[in-house]
């Protein structure tokens, strides 16, 4: 197998001896672990997928079928700025740093893997998904999800590979060794550890799950580690297209279900509720906002300070990239009492991304009450507070309902069956996940898209099976 072959990039890799040997070694590995843990029993089916084959703004995307196992997982980063300058913190205005800076040398290592780690997971949870997909068109973007978060494990491996030396290495290993749910080497994050089954998960998991990663990786595009900058640029422009799959994919599940209350009972007709899709978005949204970690972090104020991780849009949404001399408030809980606090703004650069995020889902909400209304339907969705069923950071360890109110944990135990999925609801939207490979056709609880891919119809063969 020839290497260059196999793995498209725009670093030279064919020049970095060292490098290659590296790769050369993790790959066998990384294709083992693809045929274990990636999607199950479709390996060998043709499927219409875009690979990345240049960064350019047109075309960077090249579609045409290919089996899973033969994608070209490439490397690519956008191309370097001249005089790139460090974007924030103290070292604001300095050149970039080309090398990992010594003293951030494990900190740097733990985003890069916490990063990665979300790829692989993300495959794992999904690798069932495909033997009950409600349509060719969502088999086949299941799968592009799949191949790309396969790429982005490839795009901090290269990191890892190229810049941290031995233990880099045995970092990149341990990405393939940890596996989502296992209980002796789980993944990183909880929210990748959570079982994603069905099909209303995988929409949940892309739109909330997925639009997570959008948040970190732009705040990791303008590092003043250049090589992490340019790397998750690129990553970000496919990750437009897996939330895409979940918002549009909620939107299209809301759709059909509004149909289904102007015709009786929903459940009787084989929908999805309106009540299970809410205990979705509430159970997804707040696993989601865990991932960006607490609200007061004396680590993101490290990585802003050393500028490795900046706010969202730093260079277009700030002027003032010191973030030095002002306070932000927020709320924690203090004597089982809610209270206001003020707190040094680079402690609390985690609450600033999260409310970045949650103003974007709350867009999305829009869109589906918009679906809901266009078809008729007088129900509204929302997103629950960000206190609420939370595992990390200030609120972690306390109970709140919906609206942010702190309450008993009796209290909560006695409603949680009516905020979040039972097992009932999940068992009954399981019993709709049926199978539908026929093409053009698609499963009853869905609305078709509006739209195929790249024009296409939506009755194209996207997978040959
Ligand atoms: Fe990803
Ligand atoms: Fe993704």
């Amino acid at each position: 197998m020839n290497l260059y072959d196999r793995i498209p990039n725009n670093v030279n890799l064919s020049e970095d001896k060292k490098l290659q040997r590296a790769l050369e070694k993790w790959l066998p590995n990384y294709l083992d672990w693809w045929r274990e843990m990636g999607p199950e029993g479709f390996q060998e089916k043709d499927v219409w997928l875009r690979t990345a084959v240049d960064v350019g703004s047109e075309g960077w995307a090249h579609f045409d079928y290919v089996k899973m196992p033969d994608y070209r997982w490439g490397i690519f980063l956008e191309p370097p700025q001249p005089d790139a300058k460090v974007g924030f913190g103290d070292n604001y205005g300095r050149p970039a740093y080309q090398e990992v800076p010594g003293e951030f040398r494990n900190a740097l290592r733990r985003i890069i893997v916490t990063q990665g780690d979300t790829e692989p997971a993300s495959v794992e949870q999904q690798r069932q998904l495909g033997k009950t997909c409600p349509s060719l068109y969502d088999l086949r973007n299941l799968f592009q999800v799949n191949v790309e978060e396969g790429r982005h494990l490839w795009a901090m491996v290269y990191l890892l590979h190229g810049y941290f030396g031995r233990d880099g290495r045995d970092e990149a290993d341990e990405l393939l060794e940890r596996r989502s749910g296992n209980p002796d080497k789980p993944r990183i994050l909880e929210a990748f550890n959570q079982p994603c089954d069905d099909w209303l998960n995988f929409f949940a998991f892309t739109m909330f799950t997925d639009r997570d990663g959008k948040y970190q990786l732009s705040a990791l595009a303008e590092s003043g580690f250049e090589p992490l900058a340019r790397t998750c640029q690129f990553m970000l422009t496919e990750e437009a297209h897996h939330m895409f799959v979940g918002d549009t994919g909620l939107g299209r599940v809301c759709r059909r279900t509004a149909q289904l209350m102007k015709e009786g009972e929903v459940r009787s007709l084989g929908g999805i509720p309106l009540e299970i899709i809410q205990k979705y978005i509430n159970f997804w949204f707040s696993y989601s906002l865990d991932l960006f970690g607490g609200e007061i972090s004396s680590n993101s104020a490290d990585f802003f300070a050393a500028g490795l991780k900046g706010r969202y849009k730093e260079r277009d949404q700030y002027t003032d990239h010191s973030a030095t001399n002002e306070n932000f408030t927020m709320t924690i809980v203090e004597d089982g009492e809610l209270k206001t606090r003020e707190v040094p703004l680079r402690n609390a650069l985690n609450e600033v991304l999260r409310g970045e995020y949650v103003k974007d889902c709350e867009k999305g909400l829009a869109r589906w009450n918009r679906v809901l209304a266009e078809e008729g339907a007088s129900e509204r969705l929302y997103l629950p507070h960000p206190r609420f069923h939370r595992h990390v950071g200030e609120f972690a360890g306390h109970t709140f309902d919906l609206q942010g109110n702190l309450i008993s944990r009796e209290e909560f135990e006695q409603k949680k069956s009516e905020w979040l999925p039972t097992m009932e609801d999940r068992e009954y939207v399981r019993s709709l996940m049926h199978p539908v490979f026929e093409v053009g056709k698609i499963a009853n609880w869905i609305a078709p898209p509006a739209a195929g891919i790249k024009g296409k119809p939506f009755d194209y063969e996207y997978v040959k099976l």
